[in-house]
């Protein structure tokens, strides 16, 4: 297999040569040679991993999106090195220092706002970022590193971007490190934070969005409701909450506020549990009304435990419609979240 010499030009002067296979992304290829080129989504969204091409022929492709990287700053020569696959050998100059892009994720500190409690079921926790509003996709997450535990949990923001105040929707599990810490958090503690992270994220909003939320995986679509909100989105979207008790259901205020601000947004919740006394019982698939799918002219969503991702592909494969894109983010209460 072919392959070519690319140069790294970085801003303190120091060069680095990485070689690139066929095909390969210069981000992956420098990823392999241990430097941790600018970066963020990694996917063509969010314009961190810009650079010029000083030399060389190559090709972007076409997966990444115009506020990434505009036709003007694609005919300067600027590049996206996480879609830059070379063609010939390249020198890139590096808008960033050389030991800069051997570190790894950004980390930041905020400071406990508010903590409140929703019976056993969860806690919203709200921090306020000390310095700048963190950057991130609505829909992606955040490590938080468990004052005095040593160990991290993720947990998606349920607040929109931009915005110093965050916050998250975090479910309470007896024992676990985050909710013996929750108990004893109050406004003025400090915590740490890794992130952003993930490729669940709302993409451009093209088409119908079914939003599938299992207990605390509503956090993302709060996110993403609040930008659709600000966009003043006019398409439509419906939301399924499904949830194992009826305790479980929270933050059903904020969900109908956005019944006033965004046009053709509709919800319903669901509970499993069979004592429930809940006009809908069940799992989501049992409450998903064939016209949310609308023929397969829809962008699906969907945040909750790995049974829930399987049950809903298994529905979409009974039914016999494929939505236009299916995008989901799997967790469980103390594992890393996987998206897809
Ligand atoms: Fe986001 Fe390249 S890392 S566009």
């Amino acid at each position: 297999m072919s392959s070519y010499t690319i140069a790294l030009n970085f801003e303190d002067g120091v060069t680095r040569f990485v070689e690139c296979n066929a095909g390969e992304k210069v981000l992956d290829a420098a990823f392999r040679a241990r430097i941790n080129l600018p970066m963020d989504c990694s996917d063509g969204v969010c314009g961190t991993c810009k650079c010029r091409a000083e030399s060389g022929s190559y090709d972007l492709g076409d997966d990444y999106i115009e506020d990434a990287l505009s036709e003007d700053e694609k005919a300067r020569g600027l590049v996206l090195t996480c879609q830059m696959v070379p063609e010939s050998d390249c020198v890139i100059t590096v808008p960033a220092s050389s030991a800069a892009c051997k570190t790894e994720q950004s980390t930041f500190s905020a400071t406990v706002a508010k903590v409140e409690r929703h019976h056993d079921a969860a806690v919203v926790l709200e921090l306020e970022v000390d310095g700048a509003p963190p950057v991130f996709l609505a829909g992606q997450y955040v490590n938080i590193d468990v004052p005095g535990s040593g160990q991290r949990r993720s947990y998606s923001f349920s607040s929109a971007p931009g915005a110093s105040s965050i916050s998250f929707l975090i479910k309470k599990i007896p024992g676990g490190v985050m909710t013996t810490w929750l108990e004893s958090a109050r406004p003025g503690h400090k915590v740490e934070l890794t992130g952003p992270l993930g490729s669940f994220y709302l993409r451009a909003v093209e088409r119908p969005l079914l939003f599938l939320a299992g207990g605390t995986g509503l956090a993302p679509f709060l996110s993403m409701l609040e930008v659709l909100a600000r966009a003043n989105s006019q398409q439509k979207v419906h939301l399924i909450y499904g949830v194992t008790r009826d305790l479980d259901l929270v933050q059903i205020d904020a969900i109908e506020a956005y019944v006033a601000k965004l046009p053709n947004f509709t919800f319903s919740t669901v509970v499993a549990e069979d004592t429930s006394r809940h006009p809908r019982k069940g799992w989501v698939t049992q409450h998903m009304p064939a016209e949310c799918l609308n023929d397969g002219d829809v962008d699906v969503y969907l945040c909750g435990p790995p049974p829930m991702v399987d049950a809903v592909r298994q529905y979409f494969d009974d039914s016999g419609v494929t939505p236009h894109s299916f995008h989901y983010e799997k967790f469980t209460p103390n594992a890393a979240l996987v998206a897809a």
